[in-house]
């Protein structure tokens, strides 16, 4: 059977390192997208106004242009590729502009692959969730936008949601990694009387203090050596919009006062500076983290604490609404499908039953994950519980990839012993043939990724 309906996707990598270009093209081509890479902003440029891709990766630094001139060219001639940016941490400033006028998000460098295909599937997915669902949505009780659930939990979030997305309060939401956090937060944006001015999502644990305190202030000319002109920070930057702090719970306790300040007062003093700028942004903070908890261990300011609560969002952990798992499967399924351009397979009753049965302590981006390896390795037309990893029978833990890995080489080794390992459906006989590697070292490899089940 040939799949003639839907085309894959289409990704440009554009950075002037070669070796990144090489190494995303070749590392991405591998999950069933079309790949191509550009070292020149120009050369990408000729090829996008010809065919344009549906998703562009650029960096910020090129040789010949800025990330922020590429997006514009393309948002001019190819509007409906979305764009996603790589950073280092010192231009991070040039990619919350470049949200501003339009890129979907950006991804700080150094990044793990794992972390940009997860950028890609939100970006693809919500674009692909527009298009699939169009109108509809609204009228959907299972659905607030691209957020489903029909859980008695999910469907009171969606109240709260209706009731908060308009006024212009502060929301603390809370939940385990990969309940919908972000979902949420962009969604309360998209309600609200900001929608129309940036969101700025921003990883409160992703730098170091004196990173993040210029990247949210800004410094005034001068405020250090290396400071050669005045930078906005990125509070100054959203202006109107939402900052969305992610990990808030990460904040350096020095830091947190100052955030307390600009909270309370509206205004900020970027480094180095005396007068205070005016600012208007709701903050719309994220943790996986129980605050409460750490406001009692004292490595939380109580005051901030309350500032960022003035409305709790809690969001439940998948295992604590199952009626939840079917739509979600169906939802995941037809949108991983039609991503990769394979027909919508059926779902077997032993594959719901085993997932129905699982405990997800990675939530719903591990049931995304899951599917998403289902759908990609599935061979017959109905997905079954054979599709599924087989660690799920095993563990609690499905198979993660490493967790720091200590060098780039390291990392790249960790990579392609995964994927033939994911590729052979985690055989270790066939993965350790393919690799031209003995049983022995292939066990040892797959333990420092933690892809060994426990013997119980
Ligand atoms: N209720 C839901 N319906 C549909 N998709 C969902 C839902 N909740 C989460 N997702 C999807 O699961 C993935 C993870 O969600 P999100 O990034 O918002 O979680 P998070 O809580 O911020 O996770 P993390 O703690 O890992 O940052 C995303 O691709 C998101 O679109
Ligand atoms: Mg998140």
């Amino acid at each position: 059977m040939k799949d003639t309906i839907v085309q894959k996707k289409r990704i440009y990598i554009l950075d002037d390192e070669v070796i990144t270009v090489r190494r995303l093209v070749h590392a991405l081509s591998k999950d069933g997208y079309e790949l191509e890479g550009f070292v020149t902003a120009a050369e990408a440029i000729a090829h996008i106004s010809k065919t344009p891709p549906d998703l562009l990766i650029t960096d910020v630094r090129l040789g010949d242009a800025n990330g922020v001139e590429v997006l514009q060219q393309v948002k001019g001639m190819a509007p409906q590729t979305i764009v996603i940016l790589m950073t280092g941490y010192a231009s991070i400033d040039q990619a919350v502009q470049a949200i501003k006028i339009g890129a979907f998000n950006y991804i700080a460098k150094p990044f793990r692959l794992d972390d940009l295909r997860q950028v890609i599937r939100d970006a693809l997915q919500s674009v692909s969730h527009s298009n699939l669902t169009g109108d509809q949505t609204t009228n959907n009780p299972d659905r607030f936008g691209e957020i489903i659930g029909r859980s008695p939990a999910m469907q009171e979030i969606f109240k709260t949601i209706r009731q908060v997305a308009a006024l212009n309060c502060n929301i603390l939401i809370q939940g385990e990694s990969g309940t919908g956090k972000e979902l949420v937060a962009r969604a309360l944006h998209a309600h609200s009387d900001r929608a129309n001015h940036p969101f700025i999502p921003f990883n409160c644990g992703a730098f170091s203090e004196e990173l993040v305190a210029n990247e949210l202030f800004g410094h005034e000319k001068g405020a250090f050596t290396g400071a050669v002109s005045t930078k906005f920070g990125l509070l100054e930057t959203a202006n109107g919009g939402t900052v969305f702090l992610d990990e808030v719970g990460e904040t350096p306790i020095s830091m947190q006062i100052k955030m307390l300040r600009v909270i309370q007062e509206r205004s900020l003093l970027r480094i180095g500076g005396v007068t205070p700028t005016m600012i208007d942004v709701r903050i719309i903070a994220a943790t996986n983290q129980d605050i409460e908890k750490m406001v009692a261990a004292g490595s939380f300011r109580q005051d901030l604490f309350y500032r960022l609560k003035v409305v709790m969002i809690e969001l439940p952990p998948l295992r604590y609404r199952q009626e939840d798992i079917p739509l979600l499967i169906e939802h995941f399924v037809t949108l991983i499908a039609t991503q990769f351009g394979k027909p919508v397979p059926k779902i077997d009753s032993s594959f719901l039953n085993a997932l129905l049965s699982y405990s997800f302590p990675g939530n719903i981006r591990e049931l995304q994950n899951i599917i998403e390896r289902a759908v990609a390795l599935a061979r017959e037309p109905m997905l079954t519980a054979r599709d599924l990893p087989p660690d799920l029978f095993f563990t609690d833990t499905c198979p993660l990839p490493p967790e720091k890995p200590s060098s780039q080489l390291k990392i790249f080794e960790q990579e392609h012993i995964y994927e033939v390992y994911r590729r052979t459906g985690f055989n270790q006989t066939e993965t350790a043939q393919q690799l031209g590697i003995s049983r022995t070292t292939l066990w040892r490899r797959l333990k420092e990724l933690n892809l060994v089940p426990d013997k119980k």
